[in-house]
C-alpha cells in the first residue's frame, strides 16, 4: 500500500514539473511569435526581445516553488492531524484525584492481591483473563505457569496499570492500586521481562535509568550481584562503553543480566519476573537463575514462566490455561495430583531428554 502511495506521489511530482516546464516554454514561444514580427517591422528594438525573454523566464522562477510548497503544506497538515489524534485519545487508565501516600519501603512488607479479576483488551472480543484470584503475600514467591497466550503477561500489565480490570480488584498492601499515583505504583514494582530495552547510551546510562541518583558503589554492587563485573571489566571503556544501535551489541544473557542489575538498582520491594530467562540456552539460564535468586531475596516476587525450572522453591504455583486458573498448589502437590501441571513437567522432561 505504501508502495502504491509513493508511486502516486512520484507521478504527481513528475506531472507538476512537466506542467511547469510546458507553461514556461509556451509563454516563451508566444512571446517569440508575437514579438518577432514586431522586431522585423522595426516597431521595437532587437535588444528588447532578449530582455523580454529573460523577464518571462525570471517570472516563472518565482512561481515554480509554489507547487512544491503546497505539497509540503499537505504533508505537514496530515502529520499534524496524526499528532492530534494521538494526544486526543483518552488514556487507558486515570490518575486518582487524591492519591494515597506511597507505602514506605520496608523490605518484605509488601503484598499484591488479585480478587476476581476479569479483563478483555477489546470490549467486543472475549475475555483474556477470567475470574483470577490469588495473593502474593509479604516476602512470598508465587509462580504463574502456562502455555504462551494463556494470559500471563496480561496479569503483569494489569498489576502495572497499563490497563484496568473490567471487573474485580487488584490490591497493593490492601488498597486498590487505582488509589495510588501511577508513578508511585510503578516505582514499587521491579520488572524483569523477556525483552530488555537498551537505549542508545553508555552502559552506565542504561543502568542509571532504573535509579538516576544511584552512587558508583551501588552500581558496582548491582553489577556484582548480576554477575556482570567481569564482563564490564573487559569492555574497552568499562561502564562508559556505548551500547545500543551504534555501540556494543549484547548477547541475550548479557541483556538479561543488565535487566537484573537494573532491577537490583531500582530496589523495588515487589518483583515481577516475566519469562526473564526465556530464549536463553540452558547453561546461561542456569547461571542467570542464580543471579535472579539474589534479586528475589527479601522481596515479594511474582514469577511468570512457561519453563518449569526450580519450581520447588515457589510458595505457590498457579497453572493458568486460557485465562483461567486451573490448578494451584506447591510443586509437590501439583505433581502428585497428576493434572495439567504434571503433564507440563513430563512434556518438558521429554523434550530435555531428546536433546
Ligand atoms: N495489547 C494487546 N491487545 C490485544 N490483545 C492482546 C494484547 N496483548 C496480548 N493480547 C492477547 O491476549 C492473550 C494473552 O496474551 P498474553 O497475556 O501476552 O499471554 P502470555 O504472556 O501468557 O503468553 C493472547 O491471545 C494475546 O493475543
Ligand atoms: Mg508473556
Amino acid at each position: 500500500k505504501l508502495d502504491q502511495i509513493q508511486q502516486r506521489m512520484a507521478v504527481i511530482a513528475g506531472l507538476q514539473q512537466a506542467l511547469n516546464d510546458l507553461l514556461m516554454n509556451l509563454a516563451l514561444w508566444s512571446l517569440l511569435i508575437l514579438a518577432i514580427p514586431l522586431v522585423v517591422a522595426k516597431a521595437i528594438a532587437g535588444v528588447y526581445l532578449a530582455f523580454l525573454a529573460l523577464v518571462i523566464l525570471a517570472s516563472f522562477e518565482a512561481v515554480q516553488p509554489l507547487a512544491e510548497a503546497f505539497q509540503k503544506l499537505g504533508h505537514s497538515v496530515a502529520a499534524g492531524e496524526r499528532l492530534f489524534k494521538v494526544t486526543d485519545t483518552n488514556p487507558q487508565v486515570q490518575e486518582p484525584a487524591a492519591p494515597l501516600p506511597v507505602p514506605s519501603n520496608i523490605p518484605g512488607r509488601f503484598s499484591l492481591e488479585f480478587e476476581h479479576v476479569h479483563f478483555a483488551y477489546q470490549s467486543n472480543e472475549g475475555e483474556v483473563v477470567h475470574d483470577i484470584s490469588f495473593e502474593v503475600s509479604t516476602g512470598k514467591r508465587i509462580a504463574i505457569v502456562g502455555a504462551s497466550g494463556a494470559g500471563k503477561s496480561t496479569l503483569v500489565n494489569l498489576a502495572l496499570r497499563f490497563w484496568d480490570p473490567d471487573k474485580g480488584t487488584i490490591r497493593l498492601n490492601g488498597y486498590d492500586i487505582r488509589q495510588y499515583a501511577l508513578g508511585d505504583l510503578r516505582g514499587l514494582i521491579g520488572v524483569v521481562s523477556q525483552d530488555t530495552y537498551l537505549f542508545n547510551d553508555s552502559m552506565r546510562g542504561n543502568l542509571l535509568l532504573a535509579r538516576p541518583e544511584a552512587s558508583d558503589s551501588e552500581i558496582e554492587q548491582a553489577l556484582e550481584q548480576a554477575q556482570l563485573t567481569a564482563f564490564i571489566q573487559q569492555l574497552p571503556r568499562g561502564l562508559a562503553t556505548w551500547v545500543g544501535e551504534q555501540g556494543l551489541r549484547l548477547s541475550g544473557g548479557e541483556r538479561q543480566r543488565l535487566a537484573i542489575a537494573r532491577a537490583l538498582l531500582k530496589d523495588a520491594p515487589l518483583l515481577v519476573l516475566d519469562e526473564a530467562t526465556a530464549n536463553l540456552d540452558p547453561m546461561t539460564e542456569h547461571t542467570l537463575l542464580d543471579a535472579l535468586d539474589m534479586l528475589m531475596q527479601g522481596r515479594t516476587t511474582l514469577v511468570i514462566t512457561h519453563r518449569l525450572v526450580r519450581m520447588e522453591r515457589m510458595d505457590e504455583i498457579l497453572v493458568l490455561d486460557e485465562g483461567s486458573i486451573r490448578e494451584r498448589g506447591t510443586h509437590e502437590q501439583l505433581l502428585r495430583s497428576g493434572g495439567l501441571y504434571q503433564q507440563m513437567v513430563q512434556l518438558q522432561e521429554g523434550i530435555l531428554s531428546l536433546t
